[in-house]
């Protein structure tokens, strides 16, 4: 019996896909039809899939055609699969011509040509696009043009800046659609803004897109008041749009596995958690706020919201101006510590202590995707290795148009009360760093 395998995401599932499965099973009598999982189509960078997979699983069953699915889940899954399936012959369309030849000693490799003009990518891309504008005033944009062409859904059309100057040349340079310097015009057609400006303005901006229903991603903190902030939330819930934060740590899988992991007992109680940023390294260079929201944001997700001290010890130059600062953060059973490095380059690492070893992100922990476990008594280090891809604001993106398919009004990687927190927090910080 000669047995043949097959692999895809079969995602809007379409003739193609069909097409393919149906002569890989004309090569022999026995099918087995590979479907991708979702957490191996996002480790691959592959975000944009729209079904899940028990829907591109039945469609699948649902062509006859299929003698076995199985689910392919990570990389190098083939050769495993090839050999305990026995399989004769591995069928691939011509997109993929010679990136599997490498399985030739194991089986027959057969491309077949694609159907032609025909694609989940062309079929996706026909659905909803959400307008996206960009409201800045200098002509750098953080990665977010690039990084949105990895989102399905969404397409960065409109750039507002106050200068009108700013406004052409970030237009030019990023070849989009338009650029404004009235804010009103510029609102009328996006649906998703993401507001970039310096921190003085944004809140004034965050406010304006809300109140005409406009979906808002800010650059963190978005405010130094948390009265004003749980104000912005408030007008978002009551426009029914979400409002969130460019805090791209929470979005992260590698950070959100290691937060589940260190709750379920990794490393025992918790007893410290340090994380250490230099502000030059953070994001390209940050103000001090910038900086120090994402270190709070990551003692908040580890140690919770019940912080009961705050204590600064700030170093400055002669002129009075930050070097350094050492903030420590008191919790019942555990203390935080949060190193910021203003004018001097500190070693960037996150590292958790528990009762029984400790978790390290090394390097910059913020924008990650991996971490190392030392658990008391064991000899190796574990390591957990996720893929990461460009700067991590696609993720956050992804998760927004997710909020907005499920019409969601709130953020839950990042709830609103955990925003608030954050600038409580800030707000004792800056308090004691100026007193
Ligand atoms: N395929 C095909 N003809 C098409 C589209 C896909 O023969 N017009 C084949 C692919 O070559 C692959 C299998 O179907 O062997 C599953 O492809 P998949 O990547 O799931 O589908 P695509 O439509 O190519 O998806 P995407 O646009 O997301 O890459």
């Amino acid at each position: 019996m000669k047995r043949v395998i097959t692999y895809g995401t079969f995602d809007l599932f379409h003739k193609g896909h069909y097409n393919i499965i149906k002569r890989a099973k004309a090569l022999g009598d026995y099918l087995i039809v590979g479907v991708t999982s979702e957490s191996f189509d996002i480790e691959r960078g592959k975000l944009n899939v729209r079904d899940s997979l028990i829907k591109r699983i039945e469609n699948v069953r649902r062509t006859g055609l299929a003698d076995e699915i199985i689910i392919e889940e990570y990389q190098g899954q083939k050769v495993n699969d090839i050999i305990k399936y026995d399989i004769d012959v591995l069928v691939v369309g011509s997109d993929w011509r010679g990136k599997f030849d490498y399985l030739k000693n194991y089986c027959d490799v057969v491309y077949l040509e694609r159907t032609k003009n025909i694609s989940s990518t062309k079929l996706r891309s026909e659905g909803v696009i959400f307008n996206m504008g960009i409201v800045t005033d200098d002509i750098r944009d953080n990665d977010f043009v690039e990084e949105s062409k990895y989102v399905s859904g969404v397409h960065v059309e409109r750039v507002f800046s106050e200068d009108h100057e700013t406004a052409q040349r970030f237009c030019d340079k990023y070849e989009l659609g338009s650029c404004w310097n009235s804010y009103d015009e510029f609102l009328a057609d996006v649906d998703i803004v993401y507001i970039k400006t310096s921190l003085n303005r944004r809140a004034e901006y965050i406010e304006r897109a809300l109140k005409k229903g406009k979906y808002v991603i800010s650059d963190s903190p978005m405010t130094l008041s948390s009265e004003k902030l749980r104000y912005l939330f408030q007008v978002a819930r009551e426009n029914n749009v979400v409002l969130i934060e460019r805090t791209t740590l929470v979005y992260l899988r590698a950070f959100n596995q290691l937060v589940w992991l260190v709750h379920s007992n990794l490393v025992g109680d918790l007893v410290s958690v340090k994380c250490a940023i230099s502000q030059d390294d953070f994001e390209g260079g940050r103000t001090f706020n910038e900086t120090v929201c994402t270190a709070i944001c990551a003692v908040l997700k580890l140690l919770g919201k019940k912080c009961q001290d705050i204590n600064t010890n700030a170093v400055r130059n002669q002129e009075g101006r930050f070097v350094y600062d050492m903030i420590s953060m008191k919790y019942a059973g555990a203390l935080a510590t949060i190193e910021i490095g203003t004018t001097v380059d500190i070693e960037n690492e996150l590292v958790i202590i528990g009762s029984n070893g400790r978790v390290t992100i090394p390097n910059d922990w913020w924008n990650t995707g991996y971490f190392e476990a030392n658990i008391s008594g064991k000899e190796f280090l574990k390591r957990y290795s996720f893929n990461f891809e460009g700067n991590g604001f696609r993720y956050l993106l992804q998760e927004l148009m997710i909020m907005i398919r499920d019409k969601r009004t709130e953020c839950t990687r990042l709830f609103y009360d955990e925003s608030v927190r954050i600038i409580e927090i800030l707000e004792t910080i800056n308090r004691k760093d100026n007193s």
